[in-house]
C-alpha cells in the first residue's frame, strides 16, 4: 500500500504494528461515534470501569435509531445517553437529529482522521476523506479508554473513475455496480481508493454514497481524495477550516485496479435478499417478464437521506409527473434535521405534500425495521443500503435497493422503471450532489460535551432494567465442541440477530441468545443444550462471507451465550469475526474440503493443546484437532494476531483487558471541537 492514501493516514496514527496486509495494525484514534442501539451498554459498562472522561478527542453519541421512541425503553435509554455521553466528554444528538453518519460527516468529519464507530457504516466517512470504519462495542469502549483500535491491515485497490454519469443516474448506482461487478464478498479485507478524472463528477454527498456501501462489498472502508470538491461541502456547512489536502502519491502501489467508466452505468436496482443481485432498473421484472409493481417507496438512511439526495429526489418526482400513483405508499426520512430545514427553504418540499409524499422524522427507523414495515407480499423500494430478508421488520419481504431518482420514478409509475424512459420529452434531469446554502451554524438537538463543572454534577440515570455484558469465561483446553449446526453463504448478522429482536437483549441477554439463528435452524438453543451436555460446548459450520452486515455485537455474543466456542467459516466478515474473538469464540476456516466434511453435524471435533497450538504462531496456523467417533485427524486454520489469540483464549476482550490493562495516556478530558 505504500505511497496510498490509507498508508499515509494509517502511519500517521500507527502505535504498534506494520502496515503490510494481514498484519496486526494498532492505531491512535481521533474521533468515536456511538448510536442509541449500542450505546446504552457501552456507556454503562464504561461507568462500571471507572471511566470519568473519554481519552479520545471527539466523541458523538446519536439517538438516531430508535427516534420514534415505540416503547418507554428507548425514551429511557435517550435520558441516559443525553446524560451519560455528555459527562464522558461526548457530544450528544437528541432524538430527530439526524442519522449519525450523515450528521456526523456534516458537523465533525475532517480528512485525514481516524474515525472509529459502533455501526458498520460508519465507512462513509470516507467520502470526506478519513479512514473510517466501523466495530463492535467493545472495541469502541476500549478506544474510548485511551486503548487505541487494532486491526487487520487491509489491502488498498484502486478504484480509477473516468467519463460523466448520465443524466437521471446517481451514486447509488455507482455503489450497486460495484457489487454487481464485485459480489458482497468483493472487498473482504479491503480498502477501496477512488481516483481519476470521473472524481470531478461527484460531489462530497456522493462520494459519501459510494463509500457507505463499501461496507456491503465487505470491505474495511473506502477512502477518497479531499479535494477543492472536499472543501466545498466542508465550506458549506461552515467549516471550512476543517479542510487538508489528501491525495496518493504519484507512484502509490495498490493491490489491484479497477476502472470504472461513469458514463456507462445506468439507472440499477438490487432485487429482494441481495445487495449484490443487480439488475437495470428497466429490466426488473417478476414471472413472465411484467415489470415490478410497487406498494412503497422510503426515500432516506445514511446512505440516500441527505440534503442533496432530498433535492434529487423531489426534482425528479416533480420532472416526471409530481404525484403518487395509487395505491402506493411513499415516504421521506430526512437524515438530518439541519438537511431538511435547508430543503424546506428550497420550496420542493410543498409540492412533494401536494403530490402525496409524506414526511417522516429524520430517523434510521425503517432501514432496520422500525417503523414502514411493509405489508406481507407488497413490494418495497427503499433508497437503503440492506435488503436482507426480514430486515424490514417482515419475514418474506420484497425489498428492491434504488437511488432517490429511480426510487421517484417506482413512486410516480406504481412499478420499477428506468426513469430515462419514464421521463417526458424535455425534462429536465435532477440536479445532483447539490450543496445547501444557509447551512445553520449551530442545531438545536445537537449537544456539547459537559464542562467540568456540569460533568461534575451530572448524574446519568441507568435505564431501568438495562443489561451490561455478562461475564464470560476462558477458552476451555482442550476445546470439545459438538457441530449443531451447517450454514449457508453469507449469513449476514440480521440472519443471526434480526433488527427487530434487538431490544431483547436490552434486558435479558440470555433470553436473546435462545433466538440467534432462529430463521435459518429453528431449534439452534435447544441443540446448543444437547451439545454443552454432551460435549462441553458447541461448534458451527458455514459458509463464505459468515456474519456480513451490521457491526452487532450481539450477533456474537449470542453464539458464546449459547455455548458455541468455535465456528468454522469458508470467510469471514471483518467485524463479526472480530466480535466472536471479542466473546471468545474462536474462529476458523476448514484447510480442506475433507476436513470441512468431516465437521458433519453430530460430530464430536476435540482440539487438544490449544493454548501450545495458538501460541505457535502469529498469523495463519493451523491447529490439529480429531473427530470423535472415528478419530479422523481435522485441521483447521486459524487466522489470528497475538493479541486476538491471547484474548479468545481468555474468553473474550473483556477479560483479556482485566488481565493486561491498557497502558493508556492521561486524560485528555476527551470534548473535542
Ligand atoms: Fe441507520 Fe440504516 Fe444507516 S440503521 S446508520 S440508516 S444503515
Amino acid at each position: 500500500m505504500r505511497g496510498t492514501m490509507t498508508a499515509a493516514i494509517l502511519a500517521a496514527h500507527r502505535v504498534a504494528g506494520d502496515l503490510r496486509p494481514g498484519a496486526s495494525l494498532l492505531l491512535r484514534v481521533d474521533q468515536v461515534l456511538v448510536q442509541d442501539v449500542f450505546g446504552p451498554q457501552i456507556f454503562a459498562e464504561l461507568e462500571e470501569a471507572g471511566l470519568s472522561r473519554a481519552r479520545v478527542p471527539l466523541v458523538a453519541t446519536y439517538c438516531d435509531h430508535m427516534v420514534y421512541q415505540f416503547a418507554a425503553e428507548h425514551a429511557d435509554d435517550h435520558r441516559y445517553l443525553r446524560d451519560a455521553a455528555r459527562r464522558l466528554g461526548s457530544w450528544y444528538a437528541a432524538p430527530g437529529t439526524g442519522v449519525c453518519h450523515q450528521v456526523h460527516a456534516e458537523r465533525f468529519g475532517r480528512p485525514g482522521t481516524v474515525l472509529v464507530g459502533s455501526d458498520s457504516h460508519t465507512v462513509q466517512g470516507g467520502g470526506l476523506g478519513a479512514f473510517a470504519t466501523g466495530t463492535g462495542g467493545q472495541e469502541v469502549e476500549l478506544a474510548l479508554m485511551g486503548g487505541g483500535f487494532r486491526l487487520a491491515a487491509p489491502a488498498v485497490v484502486q478504484v480509477r473513475l473516468t467519463g460523466e454519469l448520465g443524466p437521471w443516474v446517481t451514486a447509488k448506482d455507482v455503489a450497486l455496480e460495484l457489487l454487481r461487478r464485485l459480489s458482497a464478498r468483493g472487498g473482504l479485507g479491503r480498502v477501496f481508493e477512488y481516483a481519476g478524472a470521473g472524481l470531478r463528477d461527484l460531489s462530497a454527498q456522493e462520494r459519501m454514497t459510494i463509500a457507505n456501501m463499501s461496507v456491503e462489498l465487505s470491505a474495511t472502508g473506502a477512502i477518497f481524495p479531499s479535494d477543492e470538491t472536499t472543501r466545498a461541502f466542508l465550506m458549506a456547512h461552515g467549516r471550512g477550516d476543517a479542510f487538508r489536502p489528501l491525495a496518493p502519491e504519484a507512484d502509490a502501489e495498490y493491490e489491484d485496479e479497477i476502472a470504472l467508466d461513469l458514463s456507462e452505468i445506468e439507472p440499477l436496482v438490487a432485487r429482494p435478499g441481495r445487495t449484490d443481485d443487480v439488475v437495470p432498473a428497466g429490466e426488473a421484472s417478476e414471472g413472465g417478464g411484467a415489470p415490478v409493481a410497487v406498494d412503497q417507496v422510503l426515500v432516506g438512511s445514511c446512505t440516500n437521506g441527505s440534503f442533496a439526495d432530498l433535492v434529487a429526489f423531489a426534482e425528479a418526482f416533480l420532472a416526471l409527473g409530481g404525484r403518487v400513483a395509487p395505491g402506493v405508499d411513499c415516504v421521506i426520512a430526512p437524515s438530518s434535521q439541519a438537511g431538511l430545514a435547508c430543503f424546506l427553504a428550497t420550496g420542493l418540499a410543498e409540492p412533494l405534500l401536494r403530490g402525496g409524499v409524506r414526511i417522516s422524522e429524520s430517523t434510521c427507523g425503517a432501514c432496520l425495521g422500525v417503523g414502514h414495515v411493509p405489508a406481507p407480499g407488497s413490494v418495497s423500494v427503499r433508497t437503503f443500503n440492506r435488503n436482507f430478508r426480514g430486515r424490514s421488520g417482515l419475514s418474506g419481504d420484497r425489498v428492491y435497493l434504488a437511488s432517490p431518482v429511480v426510487a421517484a420514478a417506482a413512486a410516480v409509475a406504481g412499478r420499477i422503471v428506468d426513469p430515462r424512459r419514464l421521463a417526458p420529452s424535455g425534462a429536465r434531469p435532477p440536479r445532483r450532489g447539490v450543496l445547501p446554502t444557509a447551512w445553520p451554524a449551530s442545531w438545536p438537538g445537537l449537544h456539547p460535551p459537559a464542562g467540568p463543572e456540569e460533568a461534575a454534577r451530572l448524574a446519568p440515570r441507568r435505564p431501568e432494567g438495562l443489561a451490561v455484558t455478562p461475564g464470560l469465561t476462558p477458552l476451555p483446553d482442550p476445546l470439545v465442541v459438538s457441530i449443531v449446526a451447517h450454514l449457508p453463504d453469507d449469513v449476514s448478522t440480521d440472519d443471526i440477530q434480526p433488527a427487530r429482536t434487538l431490544g431483547l437483549w436490552r434486558s435479558d441477554p440470555v433470553a436473546a441468545a435462545r433466538t440467534i439463528l432462529a430463521g435459518l435452524v429453528p431449534d439452534l438453543a435447544r441443540r446448543c443444550d444437547e451439545a454443552r451436555q454432551a460435549a462441553g460446548a458447541a461448534g458451527l459450520v458455514a459458509g463464505a462471507n459468515y456474519g456480513q452486515g451490521s457491526s452487532r455485537e450481539q450477533a456474537a455474543l449470542g453464539q458464546r451465550l449459547l455455548g458455541v466456542r468455535l465456528v468454522v467459516a469458508r470467510s469471514f466478515a471483518r467485524i463479526h469475526r472480530r466480535n466472536l474473538v471479542n466473546f471468545g469464540v474462536l474462529p476458523a476456516s476448514p484447510a480442506s474440503a475433507e476436513d470441512e466434511a468431516a465437521l458433519r453435524e453430530g460430530a464430536v471435533l476435540r482440539i487438544p493443546d490449544l493454548a501450545r497450538q495458538l501460541a505457535a504462531g502469529d498469523g495463519p496456523t493451523t491447529v490439529v484437532g480429531r473427530e470423535g467417533t472415528r478419530g479422523r485427524e481435522v485441521r483447521l486454520r486459524v487466522d489470528l494476531d497475538r493479541e486476538e489469540r491471547a484474548v479468545v483464549l481468555a474468553g473474550g476482550l473483556k477479560n483479556h483487558v482485566r488481565d493486561h490493562p491498557v497502558q493508556a495516556g492521561p486524560d485528555t478530558g476527551g470534548a473535542g471541537a
